[in-house]
């Protein structure tokens, strides 16, 4: 969040970012979908309006007006470089005015007079409030690509069904209009109800027949119904079981893997006890990081764009180990770029005495063991924070103890020739090294 989203008003507009503007655009969606229903069930059903429903429409009329208002004077997002009262309302008046306006008018409080041409026609007006939907549609698109708590798939089904379901309403509303042949004394319930189950067994191209067309206009209009379910049909097929399918790419991608590994394991007979740690390898890295591979993740990102998230990424490791924590933001920047996360199971030897040393250590979480070379003497147990593996690259000499992962753990390792670049630029991160260095050979000879 950025600061200047905590505030309602920024630079004498209001800020399209802040939490309250949010909630009013949420109450106008759920005033434009009641409309989207009621305008056309009440002009076909043209049941009685009660005061309730007299009020709910003139508040809807006025929360559309007074949203014309707000628009004008509210942040538009679409918009770069620095807004005025001048350039928004401009853009507003060439965009999207025209449909809010025509929406917000309140035809409702002309009806009743004695001519029943012009009521017909204030009725059909009301229809313009349908157009306010475009605004719906903009605000779904904006929601699925900018929520962050929600898989944008489920939102995107969600809509679906949404505008699926409205289709249906609006497929019975003009059954209706069109007069199939009921009963005198049907209810509007009824009514209703059967031209529903109409626009569905036509949408969903069950179509049983019990209710067929008759009139030229009512064929003409169960052709384009049934159009539109076909079209629907396809696209389902084609596009709802992929989006299905992509629910869980990270988790579909995972199980893909495990199963090649597993079949190589098996078609390379590796002993049962080393296919097990294999898997449970796969799984500590599906818990710990959705099975992910930061490092090529990061790699195909450009260089400034690469040292934000690794920054972000690594930011955990920068806190914890002492040695990065009270150095400059330049040795930061630059240490988290050579970073590489590694994990090791337990009991893996991540360091042989007497190896030659091509990098050093970095512990994220988890502990190891300094050991002796047979592994039976423990002579020091390091935990998150700590680093290893400094003797050999410092001092340029081989190895001088062994070192088993105790738990599963997050490792950062660094290159010798990072290392050495970053010595040679950092003195006091290489005077702090040296020390310990020094320290910890001279307890290793004191054992
Ligand atoms: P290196 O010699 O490269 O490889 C083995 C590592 O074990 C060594 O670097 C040190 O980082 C680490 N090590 C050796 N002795 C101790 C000790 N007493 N306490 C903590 N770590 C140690």
């Amino acid at each position: 969040m950025s600061p200047d989203s905590k505030k309602l008003i920024v630079n004498k507009l209001i800020n399209s970012e802040h939490g309250l503007k949010k909630l009013w655009d949420l109450y106008i969606v759920i005033l434009t979908v009641f409309s989207s229903i009621e305008v056309p069930a009440r002009l076909v059903l043209d049941f009685p309006v009660n005061y309730w429903l007299f009020v709910v429409d003139l508040t809807v009329s006025g929360s559309f007006m007074l949203d014309v208002l707000i628009n004008f004077i509210s942040i538009n997002p679409d918009l770069k470089g620095p807004q005025s009262f001048r350039v928004v309302s401009r853009k507003y008046l060439s965009s999207w005015f025209l449909v809010d306006f025509l929406s917000a008018i309140p035809f409702d409080l002309f009806l009743g007079g004695s001519f029943t041409y012009v009521n017909k026609l204030l009725r059909l007006l009301r229809l313009l409030r349908l157009l306010r939907l475009l605004r719906v549609a903009q605000f779904m698109n904006h929601l699925s690509s900018s929520t962050r708590s929600l898989n944008p798939v489920y939102l995107r089904l969600a809509f679906f069904v949404f505008w699926i379901g409205l289709m249906a309403h609006w497929i019975a509303c003009g059954w209706i209009a069109l007069g199939w042949g009921w009963e005198e004394d049907i209810t509007r319930t009824r009514l209703y109800l059967r031209s529903l189950y109409f626009a569905i067994t036509t949408l969903t191209t069950v179509g049983y027949g019990d209710i067929t067309p008759s009139t030229n206009a009512q064929t003409i209009f169960a052709i384009f119904a049934e159009l539109i379910g076909a079209g629907l049909y396809g696209y389902i097929v084609g596009n709802v079981a992929s989006l299905l399918a992509n629910i869980d790419v990270a988790k579909a991608h995972f199980t893909e893997k495990m199963e090649q590994v597993t079949a190589f394991l098996k078609y390379r007979s590796i002993p049962v006890d080393i296919q097990q740690r294999v898997l449970s390898y796969y799984n500590y890295l599906w818990d710990s990081r959705m099975g992910y591979d930061e490092s090529s993740v990061i790699e195909e990102l450009p260089p400034s764009l690469r040292t934000e998230v690794a920054l972000y990424l690594n930011r955990d490791i920068i806190e914890k180990v002492p040695l990065f924590k009270g150095a400059t933001d330049e040795f930061v920047r630059e240490v988290v770029n050579v970073l590489k996360p590694q994990v090791f199971t337990p009991g893996d030897f991540i360091i042989r005495k007497g190896e030659i040393g091509e990098e050093m250590f970095f512990i994220s979480s988890g502990s190891v063991e300094v050991v002796s070379e047979d592994g039976k003497a423990v002579y020091a147990t390091l935990g998150e924070g700590g680093y290893f593996g400094e003797i050999a690259l410092v001092n340029r000499e081989p190895r001088t103890a062994s070192i088993r992962a105790a738990e599963y753990c997050d490792i950062y390792t660094l290159s010798r020739e990072a290392l050495y670049r970053m010595l040679d630029r950092f003195d006091d991160v290489k005077s702090q090294m040296e020390a310990l260095a020094l320290k910890r050979k001279r307890e290793l000879q004191g054992n």
